[in-house]
């Protein structure tokens, strides 16, 4: 079968990631373009991947026949603009997380690329992450039991990029940023299940000078089977990236460190290149990773979009997939504000970022 052909929109850190990924699965598809507006960077980008084509502007890739999905890495505010564009010009669109800001907004994309009779991919690659498929395979085999209690988290010493830190721009602070991740992991873990109520303790412990946004996050998340999932996050975890999981049931555990249980126990004097994503030093003891993107599950991940397009599996992580997370996140801000559990559904219209929520209790209380 001919590969994909893939536009990326964006090019810095999650486009790098995508393009590299890309690359590690070379049967199946290929990046032609890359769209991104700072002078220069898409440029640059394409000379660094060896990408043929380049634009300023990402509705002129858009405008180019021969591209049929396209992978947004462009901040959490444009996702819902960028796919709803893409799906109107016949393209797939794979849209990293959180899937936008508003409610609105995921059902506006879902509608868009319906309408347009266009797949719309959710990036979690946690649902691709090597260790953590194989924690889910022993899950589902019956190796615990009855699952009652998943936890996942991520933690590192805060984003690289300004606008992550801006609310207006994120939408929110490490729950928006790293919290999707978990929620949307717990949810697949436990077999995509109703969410049946959220709770959720949020704080700015370290950035308040740098954000509005939460810095510290906590988040209880009850399924309809009475299985909890708990998710934590922070930007305040120096040292280096920190994603984990632990599953407990009625009959046994696992727990799984992504990173540092992948990495090398190193100690060094003078330092080294690189350790992980976002250590500041590679001096001392560190743990350097091998494989990144692998051990991620990005390559994986791409690779099942791009058979997605070709219609040889169907999207495990799909618009539907990014909604739920988004209403999750609305309940826990909702949570964090009102000082108590939110029951689901939970839709309040109107909102406009899911921190507001928070910040705004009365916009809670006006929604239950
Ligand atoms: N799956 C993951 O683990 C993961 C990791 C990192 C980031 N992300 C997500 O990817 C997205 C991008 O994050 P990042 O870390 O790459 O941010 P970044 O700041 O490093 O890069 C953002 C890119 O978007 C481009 N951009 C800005 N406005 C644009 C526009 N109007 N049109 C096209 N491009 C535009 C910028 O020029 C830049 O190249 C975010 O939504 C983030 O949450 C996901």
């Amino acid at each position: 079968m001919p590969k994909v052909k893939i536009g990326i929109v964006g090019s810095r850190f999650q486009a790098d990631c995508i393009a590299a990924s890309v690359k590690a699965m070379p049967e199946e598809m290929e990046v032609v373009a890359v769209a991104s507006p700072s002078k220069g960077s898409a440029e640059a980008f394409a000379r660094r991947h060896g990408i043929p084509a380049f634009y300023s502007d990402y509705h002129e890739m858009l405008r180019d026949p021969a591209i049929e999905m396209i992978s947004i890495t462009a901040p959490n505010r444009l996702h819902a603009r960028i796919t709803i564009d893409a799906a109107a010009a016949g393209k797939h669109v794979v849209c990293e997380k959180p899937l936008c800001v508003t409610l609105e907004e995921a059902d506006a994309m879902i509608d868009a690329c319906a309408k347009a009779g266009v797949l719309l991919m959710y990036a979690e690659e946690l649902f691709f992450a090597p260790k953590y498929v194989k924690a889910k395979q022993m899950a589902d085999e019956g190796a615990f039991g009855r699952v009652h209690l998943v936890k996942q988290g991520e933690k590192h010493s805060g984003p690289h990029s300004d606008w992550f830190w801006d609310v207006e721009q994120s939408g929110g602070g490490a729950l928006m940023d790293l919290g999707c991740h978990g929620i949307a992991f717990c949810w697949w873990f436990l077999g995509k299940q109703k969410v049946k109520s959220v709770y959720a303790q949020l704080s700015t412990q370290v950035n308040a000078a740098r954000t509005q946004g939460d810095d510290e996050a906590i988040t209880i998340i009850e399924f309809e089977n009475g299985a909890l999932g708990v998710v934590e996050n922070s930007w305040n975890r120096p040292g280096g990236m920190d994603d984990s999981i632990e599953v407990f049931g009625s009959k046994g555990q696992t727990y799984a460190d992504m990173l540092m249980g992948n990495a090398l126990p190193t100690y060094s004097e003078v330092g080294f290149g690189y350790a992980v994503e976002k250590a500041s030093s590679t001096k001392g003891w560190t743990y350097p990773v091998f494989e990144e993107h692998w051990n991620y599950g990005f390559p994986q991940e791409m690779r099942h979009f791009a058979r997605c397009v070709r219609g040889t599996e169907k999207p495990i992580s799909d618009g539907e997939t990014g909604r739920v997370v988004q209403e999750v996140l609305y309940a826990a801000y909702a949570s964090a504000g009102l000082g108590r559990k939110i029951m689901l559904p939970f839709r309040p219209k109107g909102i406009a970022k899911p921190i507001d929520l928070w910040k705004k209790p009365e916009l809670a209380q006006a929604a239950l």
